[in-house]
């Protein structure tokens, strides 16, 4: 364990703040303490752990995180979820501090898609429109005319005239969910979720076989024959709102694991199954998600550290495409 000064000089190499934190605070007083302190505000994607969901002022998918980053009145927005969000909530509040409680919480799927590859592909289709997904790094966002989440991906595309060609990066999975549901034939970066293609198939037919009144539900960023299998399939908050109003009783869940938590709260009376991986995997929860910890939470609020700090002109080229995206939502009643 370290002092501040050594702990700070190490942030990079350790992507957070390697301090000791007094294990008799009652962690939860103090963020509240320190959100009053500084006006900031906690915005926690589903797939954080339980106990940062609890302490978060917003709880939600891509799509509400992006709203609510862009609304905000706070000073700090501290960002629990990965690093393309928090470059995301930095783009649509750039006068704004933006904390991320570990620098390495990354993205597998952002991942995939490197900016100096895709500005090569790009070069080969100069009259598609790019739409990418919301998970993808900042860079990739100045490549892009028009950004999505998986809640309003089919209204995105359907936006855009018939005549136009597409480009969908960087997700496989949930383009070709796209191209089925939107009918629109697109060229599509060969990208994938590391949680969402590791569900097996074999298993979750045994586990509805074992449970035939259970609803399968599954997220778009899933492998088509996964999909292919689903009674419902939707973005985070959509899974949260099938769960809600469905009379089922049962479901068997194919996205990370921490949504389940907002599922249970909200319909104590269900029950809630995560859907089964493959035997490579152990469970679905996202290691980039789950680097975030209530202390590190507590030490990035304290020492305003580590702060997401972006050039000036990745702001300026790749904001266009998170405010249309916005626009599109808001039109469309998302
Ligand atoms: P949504 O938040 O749009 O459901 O996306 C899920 C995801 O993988 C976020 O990293
Ligand atoms: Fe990225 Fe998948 Fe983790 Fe979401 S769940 S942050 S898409 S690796």
């Amino acid at each position: 364990m370290m002092d501040l000064a050594v702990a700070k000089k190490n942030l990079e190499k350790n992507g957070y703040l390697d301090l000791e934190v007094d294990p008799t605070l009652d962690l939860f007083e103090e963020i509240e303490k320190l959100k009053k302190e500084k006006n900031a505000i906690i915005l926690a994607h589903y797939y954080q752990e339980a106990d940062i969901q609890d302490i978060a002022d917003y709880i939600g998918d891509s799509l509400g995180l992006s709203q609510q980053a862009a609304s905000t009145d706070a000073d700090m927005i501290v960002f629990a979820g990965v690093h393309f969000m928090a470059e995301t909530a930095k783009m649509l509040s750039p006068d704004k501090k933006v904390i991320l409680p570990d620098l390495k919480a990354g993205c597998s799927l952002a991942d995939s898609c490197p900016p100096e590859l895709f500005r090569k592909f790009k070069a080969k289709y100069p009259d598609h429109v790019v739409v990418s997904y919301i998970n993808c790094t900042a860079e990739l966002k100045t490549l892009t005319d028009i950004c999505c989440t998986s809640t309003n991906a089919v209204h995105i595309i359907e936006s855009i005239p018939k005549d136009k060609e597409i480009i969908f990066a960087p997700d496989i999975n949930l383009g070709r969910y796209l191209v089925k549901k939107t009918g629109r034939d697109m060229v599509l970066w060969n990208g994938s979720c590391m949680v969402h293609e590791i569900f097996s198939g074999e298993k979750i037919t045994k586990l509805i076989e074992r449970h035939p009144e259970a609803k399968f539900i599954a997220h778009p960023e899933c492998e088509a024959h996964i999909l292919e299998i689903a009674d419902f399939i939707g973005s985070t908050t959509g899974l949260l709102n099938y769960t809600k109003r469905s009379d089922a009783k049962e479901f068997i869940v194919a996205t990370e694991a921490g949504i389940i938590h907002q599922m249970q709260k909200a319909s104590p009376d269900k029950t809630f199954i995560p859907a089964p991986p493959n035997n490579t995997c152990a469970c679905n929860e996202c290691p980039h998600m789950r680097r975030n910890t209530l202390e590190k939470l507590y030490l990035s609020m304290k020492y305003e550290q580590p702060e997401i700090i972006l050039p000036q002109w990745v702001i300026d080229e790749g904001r266009a495409s998170i405010d249309r995206m916005l626009e599109i939502s808001a039109k469309a009643g998302l």
